[in-house]
């Protein structure tokens, strides 16, 4: 019998980011046993990666905002595909967990009058973000934290799952080993909770740092659950071109709410070229108006470079394509240039973007105070995830439940800025507490799957009987090329040929992949992790790419050269895909559930 150490909880929360926190506290506030995993340090989450805000319809700034307003803004970004009962449910609850988690010690920027202070960001009609300068997500991670330690949850820190277990259909724990020792450790659960976020690293550019693998998604797949809207993958329009080591690194659109503007080589300011025609009579079509959009005039509509981050990377994208970028392949986003309208412009940017100055002056030797960044599209964020019910969060599979970027549903087609930390307090807390209410009817488990977890360490050190024979394929070069691939192929703009090219190249790294071979021991050996996280990603990529391919059409994050236009019936299916008896991926449209009369009311109102 293959060793491991068994832990007991109610809940077993896999992540550690904000939805992986809320979750937990949720859970123990219930009065569940909670276990917290982290693939790597707790603390050390993409959540901090909001910089710019967490969005709530709290109308601190501008009264006219409200959730209606907030939930139109959400279904119109997202172009109508989203979960709506979970757009309506986040823009209802979302002032609720923003005040919550003041009260809990989170230190926001004030408005003169002494509330918490809400900034412009793309797609939201009135400044909606509440906001620490541009460490937002930061704050919130830290009050989470230090919430969290206080409810008696148990933190396994870098602690990696390999796979979920089950008894019968229910999800009953899952299997995992600590990077440190090398060790298994098998955890038994009434409930499972998914938070781990995003598949940023399925991609050469991006914001996402190393945990960022797929893991969520790839084990609800396994283990039976449903994926939804995966063709929808969001491209940042801005994360830092140069140098090469930094390329990805998010810049905040925070740059742009406080009044930056994107140039081409030309000196241009190429977002007024292109506004959609759904945005048209709500977007700035000169500089003078959108500076006072900027500056908070309610009178003045938004600036261009405040539309829909979709469309912006697409417009940074064929400036550079058609010769007018930067000399490292990207634009220039200036901020500097508030200094022609406001006095003492060098402290206010240090103060409102306090970590863009650092991150610039300490990464490019570049004072963005003074001059223009490079910057360009950067993978950041999946739209689609685990389908979830919208309510509960739970899956297809009974007990296992997602929150967060690992959960489909909320963003539709394209996420707006700040709606992701709105969304993992939201359904972080509601995940828990179904979790926690699920699990005090099933208690225990994973008795019955101790031969699964057998087998699951069996399959995960398989690669160190390879390693040293002829013919092993590096992992790092199995991940290298599927990265490469996948931003060459399945990137910002799409085509059928090129993205049926990256199928035949999957399945070819799949084949690969099973002759990966790793050396050395089991402490610390970051080529063996590599090799475990292989699936994950060589998963999510396929269920990326066959949804992208299905999808004939171009809608939000999903732009299709050869489908350039919204299919009116495309619009009305999510693409669902489901791990077949044969292990192949099976593919289905979903006719999206018809919307209740009163949020059509509502959107057709925000309309007018
Ligand atoms: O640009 C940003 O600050 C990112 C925010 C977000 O992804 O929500």
């Amino acid at each position: 019998m293959a060793e491991y150490e068994r832990y007991e909880h109610d809940v077993l929360v896999i992540g550690a980011g904000g939805a992986g926190l809320r979750a937990a506290i949720a859970a123990a506030e219930r009065g569940a046993r909670v276990g917290l995993v982290c693939k790597s340090l707790l603390g050390k989450a993409h959540t901090v990666m909001a910089e710019g805000g967490v969005a709530a319809a709290m109308g601190h700034v501008d009264d006219r905002d409200n959730w209606q307003v907030h939930f139109a803004d959400t279904m119109r970004g997202g172009q109508y595909v989203n979960n709506w009962r979970m757009a309506e449910l986040h823009a209802k609850e979302a002032p609720d967990r923003v005040r919550e988690l003041e009260a809990w010690g989170a230190v926001f920027d004030r408005t003169p009058d002494g509330r918490i202070l809400q900034r412009n960001f793309g797609g939201h009609r009135y400044p909606r973000l509440a906001h620490v300068g541009d460490r937002t997500g930061l704050e919130m991670i830290r009050t989470l934290q230090d919430h969290a330690i206080h409810k008696g949850i148990d933190v396994h820190m870098e602690v990696t799952i390999v796979q979920l277990l089950k008894d019968g259909d229910r999800v009953c724990g899952a299997l995992a080993y600590d990077r440190e020792r090398g060790r298994f450790r098998l955890f038994a659960a009434g409930a499972v909770v998914l938070a781990t976020g995003g598949i940023g690293r399925a991609f050469s550019v991006t914001s996402n740092s190393w945990e960022y693998t797929g893991d969520g998604h790839s084990l609800a797949y396994a283990a039976g659950a449903e994926l939804m809207d995966m063709e929808f993958v969001q491209f940042h329009p801005t994360g830092m071109v140069w140098p090469p080591s930094v390329m990805g690194i998010l810049v905040t659109e925070g740059v742009r709410g406080e009044g930056g503007v994107l140039r081409n080589s030309l000196g241009k300011r190429f977002m007024f070229d292109d506004i959609p025609d759904n945005y048209k009579n709500q977007t700035a079509d000169n500089e003078e108006e959108g500076w006072r959009y900027t500056q908070g005039d309610k009178t003045a509509r938004r600036s261009p470079e405040l539309l829909t981050r979709d469309h912006v990377a697409r417009c940074i994208q064929r400036e550079v394509r058609e010769g007018r970028g930067s000399p490292h392949g990207g634009v220039y986003l200036d901020i500097a240039w508030i200094k022609e309208r406001i006095p003492k412009a060098e402290e206010h940017i240090k103060r409102k973007l306090p970590s863009m100055y650092h991150q610039f002056m300490q990464l490019a030797n570049i004072d963005i105070t003074k001059v223009p960044m490079e910057v360009g599209p950067t993978t950041h964020y999946v739209m689609g995830g685990i389908r979830v019910d919208g309510d509960s969060q739970m899956s297809t599979v009974p007990g296992l439940f997602a929150a967060g970027e690992c959960a489909a549903g909320l963003h539709g087609a394209n996420r707006l800025g700040g709606n992701s930390l709105s969304d993992l307090l939201v359904f972080g807390r509601r995940a828990g507490e179904h979790a926690a209410d699920f699990a005090a009817t099933k208690r225990g488990g994973a008795a019955s799957s101790e031969s699964a977890a057998t087998e699951a360490i069996r399959v995960a050190l398989a690669p160190f009987d390879r390693g040293a024979s002829a013919g092993a394929e590096s992992p790092y070069a199995i991940q290298h090329d599927l990265q490469k691939m996948m931003q060459e192929l399945v990137g910002i703009v799409r085509v059928e040929e090129e993205m049926s090219r990256a199928l035949t190249g999957i399945a070819a790294l799949r084949e690969r992949a099973k002759r990966v071979g790793v050396y050395g021991n089991r402490e610390y050996n970051p080529g063996w992790h590599t090799a475990i996280d292989l699936e994950h990603l060589l998963s999510v990529a396929e269920a990326v790419t066959r949804a992208a391919i299905d999808r004939k059409e171009s809608r939000g994050g999903h732009f299709r050269d050869d489908y350039p236009d919204k299919d009116p019936a495309a619009g009305a299916f999510n693409i669902v895909l489901r791990k077949g008896g044969g292990g192949e991926m099976q593919m289905e449209r979903r006719p999206i559930p018809a919307m209740p009369q009163y949020l059509k009311d509502i959107i057709e109102a925000q309309k007018a």
